[in-house]
């Protein structure tokens, strides 16, 4: 399969472009899109042969759902039933944008979409490509991350061709995702509303609204794919290894870092780090490879640059990645729920270091 490249400006949407995007969509196509978290690879969720090919064309585990992309809030009840009014409340309040909703799902949204849960996973997303494009498709779009299973997921079009080139119909480019990481994922259809997935939509931003938000407990480190499906610990892998360093003293973790580097770097081995800008002038070793992700409060910086920083070190013929987990607040958690999977559980504390 030939994997055609449309390049978008989201200041200046060609309409013509989309709609016949739209109409391949709905047609049965697999079209990568971006959102403002990651792009998506969308098929048309109403057509269970479409949303089969995502699996294939991701290579994705069979018992992992995918979410799906609403342009519209009238769409909801086309797609899920037995609607709770704090899923309203909810997204009068985030939607569009980076919050996932587990809703129970219509009998209309084929099983597959749902990996055959009885439940859904839904989102309208703020980006304006995707919702001229979820416009133009005029049916709900289940779209998972546009890359392949257990790799980084993709925040730029480049990384969903060096994934998905030759396995989807069309691709979307309309620049860089501007978080960087998935959508927040709350399930509704429990007694509790309660956190499956720390993203873009900090779990505090939510609780102001709904204090009763529980996090799944022990889900950050949690080994069982079972209880969470998708939910896999090694996820979001670069190829290299990743070794995760945590501790509430940075200036010692980062001497840790260096130290470690430089015992890599003499066994021979390729090693980069993904490092803050304050990190950066106190890391440095003849061959070593240093990327700086941002400054270590600017979390929506360091969340826009982890996926792409991992990919160029794999790129760059890295074996091993170092890096520093920012503290579990706001953006924090979701990224360090990223680098603990990429880093699939080799993590070394510092001192007191706070738990995963
Ligand atoms: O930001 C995002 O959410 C991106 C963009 C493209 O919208 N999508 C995304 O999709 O990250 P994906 O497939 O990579 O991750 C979807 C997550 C998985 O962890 C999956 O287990 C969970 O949502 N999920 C989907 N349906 C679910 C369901 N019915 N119950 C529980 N979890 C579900
Ligand atoms: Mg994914």
């Amino acid at each position: 399969m030939m994997t055609e490249v449309l390049r978008i400006d989201p200041a200046r949407i060609d309409a013509a472009a989309i709609a016949a995007a739209g109409a391949r969509l709905r047609a049965g196509a697999l079209v990568a899109f971006p959102t403002e978290t990651v792009y998506g690879v969308g098929a048309n969720a109403l057509d269970a042969a479409a949303v089969a090919r995502i699996f294939a064309a991701k290579q994705r585990a069979l018992n992992d759902p995918i979410i799906v992309h609403l342009a519209a809030l009238p769409q909801l009840e086309t797609v899920a039933t037995d609607i709770p009014a704090l899923a309203y409340t909810l997204a009068e309040r985030f939607w569009p944008g980076p919050l996932t909703l587990i809703l129970q799902r219509h009998p209309r949204v084929p099983a597959n979409v749902s990996s055959g849960l009885l439940t859904l996973a839904v989102r309208m997303p703020a980006h304006p490509v995707a919702q001229a494009l979820l416009t133009a498709a005029e049916v709900p779009v289940a779209a998972p991350s546009a890359n392949l299973f257990t790799r980084p997921s993709a925040t730029a079009g480049g990384h969903v061709l060096a994934d998905l080139d030759g396995r989807i119909d069309l691709l979307i480019d309309g620049g860089p995702a501007s978080i960087g990481l998935e959508s927040t994922v709350l399930d509704l259809t429990g007694a509790v509303p309660t956190l499956l997935r720390p993203g873009g939509l900090p779990v505090e931003t939510l609780q102001a609204l709904l204090p009763q938000v529980q996090v799944r407990p022990g889900y950050l480190a949690s080994t069982q794919a079972a209880a969470a499906p998708g939910m896999l610990l090694k996820h979001y892998s670069p190829r290299a290894q990743l070794l995760l360093f945590d501790g509430t003293d940075w200036q010692a973790v980062t001497a840790h870092m260096q130290a470690e580097a430089r015992r890599l770097l003499a066994a021979g081995r390729r090693v980069g780090i993904m490092a803050s800008t304050e990190q950066a002038p106190l890391l440095g070793a003849p061959g070593l490879l240093v990327q700086t992700l941002g400054g270590q409060a600017d979390l929506a910086a360091v969340g826009s640059r982890l996926f792409d920083l991992m990919r160029q070190l794999d790129q760059a013929g890295v074996e091993v990645i170092l890096v520093a987990a920012p503290p579990a607040a706001g953006l924090g958690l979701a990224i360090r729920d990223r680098l603990y999977r990429a880093a699939a559980g080799r993590v070394i504390e510092v001192g007191d270091g706070e738990r995963c």
